[in-house]
C-alpha cells in the first residue's frame, strides 16, 4: 500500500489525473473505474484541464447508484457521472455505464453490471473515495469483505452525510446498488482519495486498523496495487506518516 500525502484537494486532484495520464500514454489503461460523490471532483477537474489522451476510447464503470431514483433524477449517479465524468473528459457515453438503480429486474442487475465488467476486460484502474462509516462504493460496515455488486441499505450517517445534494434529508434513497468489496478488490490497480477533516478516522483505521468489516475500505489492505492519496488534514490521524513521507521520497521511477 502507498500513501501520499499532499498539501490540498486540488493537489491531490493533480496528482490522481497524472497518475491516469501516465497509465493511458503507457497503453495498461483501457477501464476506468469511476466514483461520484465530492472527493474525486479535483481528479476530475484536473484531467479536464489537462486532456484525456484518446478519451474516446476509454471505457468507465461507476461504483454505484441509488435505487430508486430515476436516471434522469439530478442526483441520480447517471446524471452525476455524465455531468462530472462523461462531460469532463470527454468519453464516447455508449463506454460508461452505472449500475441501473431503476432496472425492473433489480435482483438480476448486479450480476449484469458484473457481467459487463469482465466483458470490457476488468478494471485497470479504480479511483474510489472514503465515506464517514469507512465505507467504500457503498459498502456499508459488515459487507462481506468478498461482496459481489448487489442492493445495500444506507447507514443513517451515509443518509445524513449525502442529503447535502437534495432538497431535503428525506429524499435520500435508503437503498442503492453498489460493486462489491470483491468486486472493487478484482480492478487491477485502486487509487483512494480524500480530503479534509472529516474524513481523518476513516483514512486511519482503513489504513493502518485492523483488516474488518467495521471499516470496509481497510480490505485494500489486502490488494496487491493500491494507494492512498490525501490531503493534510484527511492525514491528520496517520501514526506513521513519516516513514510514507519518507518512502514517497525515495521512491523509484519505476514505481510511480
Ligand atoms: C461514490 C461512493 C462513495 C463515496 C463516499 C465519499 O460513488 O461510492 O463511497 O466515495 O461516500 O463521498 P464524498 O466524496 O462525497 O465524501
Amino acid at each position: 500500500m502507498q500513501v501520499i500525502v499532499v498539501e490540498n484537494a486540488q493537489a491531490v486532484g493533480e496528482y490522481v489525473a497524472d497518475t491516469i495520464i501516465r497509465r493511458i500514454e503507457k497503453g495498461v489503461l483501457k477501464v476506468l473505474g469511476v466514483a461520484t460523490g465530492s472527493s474525486p471532483v479535483p481528479v476530475y477537474e484536473a484531467l479536464e484541464r489537462r486532456g484525456v489522451p484518446s478519451p474516446q476510447t476509454l471505457k468507465a464503470f461507476a461504483l454505484d447508484e441509488y435505487v430508486g431514483l430515476p436516471k434522469a433524477h439530478p442526483e441520480s449517479y447517471h446524471s452525476v457521472i455524465e455531468r462530472d465524468v462523461t462531460r469532463r473528459l470527454g468519453l464516447d457515453p455508449a463506454n460508461v455505464r452505472v449500475p441501473e438503480g431503476d432496472s425492473d429486474d433489480i435482483e438480476h442487475a448486479g450480476a449484469r453490471y458484473e457481467q459487463a465488467i469482465r466483458e470490457a476486460g476488468g478494471v485497470d484502474l479504480q479511483i474510489l473515495g472514503i465515506g464517514a462509516t469507512g465505507h467504500i462504493g457503498f459498502n456499508e460496515p459488515t459487507s462481506s469483505l468478498s461482496s459481489r455488486t448487489r442492493i445495500k441499505t444506507l447507514t443513517p450517517q451515509t443518509r445524513k452525510d449525502n442529503a447535502r445534494f437534495f432538497d431535503s434529508p428525506d429524499e435520500v434513497p435508503q437503498h442503492c446498488l453498489t460493486q462489491g468489496l470483491g468486486t472493487i478488490m478484482d480492478a487491477r490497480e485502486v487509487v483512494l482519495v480524500a480530503h479534509g477533516a472529516s474524513k481523518a478516522d476513516a483514512v486511519a483505521a482503513a489504513i493502518e486498523g485492523p483488516v474488518s468489516s467495521m471499516c470496509p475500505g481497510s480490505v485494500l489492505q489486502f490488494h496487491e496495487n493500491a494507494s492512498f492519496v490525501v490531503d493534510e488534514a484527511a492525514a491528520a490521524k496517520l501514526t506513521l506518516r513519516e516513514y510514507y513521507d519518507f518512502t514517497v521520497q525515495n521512491r523509484p521511477e519505476w514505481q510511480r
